[in-house]
């Protein structure tokens, strides 16, 4: 991506499977960073919000049917109207923390048994995280939390399977961190790993594009 990076946000992403406590994570950090000063935001995908997002929740909610592969990218056209927001405010200063993102598309969507590859592929050119906090907590352990809730993909079964096919996903952006501690002590965690990322790129950290 272009030149000017100077003191730009991180692009923090967090991954895991459903249950896995991403979204009360999410939430702390935001909190916190913001009472540090940082200028930070939340987001989260899909983005229900848009015209794109809301087939989609028609589809999570089990009120349409769609082909594996359309529903596949439709998730990837919901991160890609987003981008260019996104660049603007990573270049502006702005730290996003982000609620899932690719890697959630590809991981889902080779566990229904689509090709990894062909599922990679709508991703490349999108933004790549500096950071990629994996919340690690087996199925099982995700499934005691209350359950799973009516979602299409809430069942142990298809959780096995992603979990299988996130780990294929994992490169040197993801940090692992073990899920099934206390939420005080995986917060405390998550907060070191991403303040030692928005203080790299700060520093002039370059901005990269999926998947290289
Ligand atoms: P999410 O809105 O995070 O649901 P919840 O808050 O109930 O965890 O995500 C909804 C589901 O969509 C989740 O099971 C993961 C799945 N998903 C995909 O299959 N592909 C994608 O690209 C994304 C972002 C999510």
């Amino acid at each position: 991506l272009s030149a000017n990076n100077e003191s730009r946000g991180a692009l923090v992403v967090f991954e895991g499977l459903d249950r896995s406590g991403k979204t009360s994570q999410c939430g702390r950090l935001v909190s916190y960073l913001e009472g540090l000063g940082h200028s930070v935001e939340l987001w989260r995908f899909p983005d229900r919000t848009t015209s794109v997002g809301q087939m989609i929740s028609a589809y999570l909610t089990n009120k349409s049917q769609l082909d594996d592969h359309t529903i596949h990218l439709l998730f990837s056209a919901n991160r890609w109207e987003k981008r260019s927001m996104m660049e603007t405010k990573l270049k502006a200063g702005t730290t996003l923390i982000v609620d899932r993102y690719s890697y959630s598309g590809v991981a889902f969507s080779t566990a229904k048994g689509l090709d990894f590859e062909w599922c990679k592929a709508p991703e490349i050119g999108l933004i790549a995280p500096d950071l990629v906090v994996y919340l690690d907590i087996t199925p099982e352990k995700a499934a005691e939390r209350g359950g799973y809730g009516g979602e299409r993909y809430e069942q142990l079964e298809f959780q096995r399977k992603v979990s299988q096919h996130y780990k294929l996903l994992k490169d040197s952006s993801w940090k692992i961190v073990d899920a099934c501690q206390p939420l005080d002590d995986v917060e405390k965690q998550v907060k070191e790993i991403v303040l030692q990322h928005i203080i790299a790129c700060q520093k002039g950290k370059i901005l990269s594009s999926l998947w290289s």
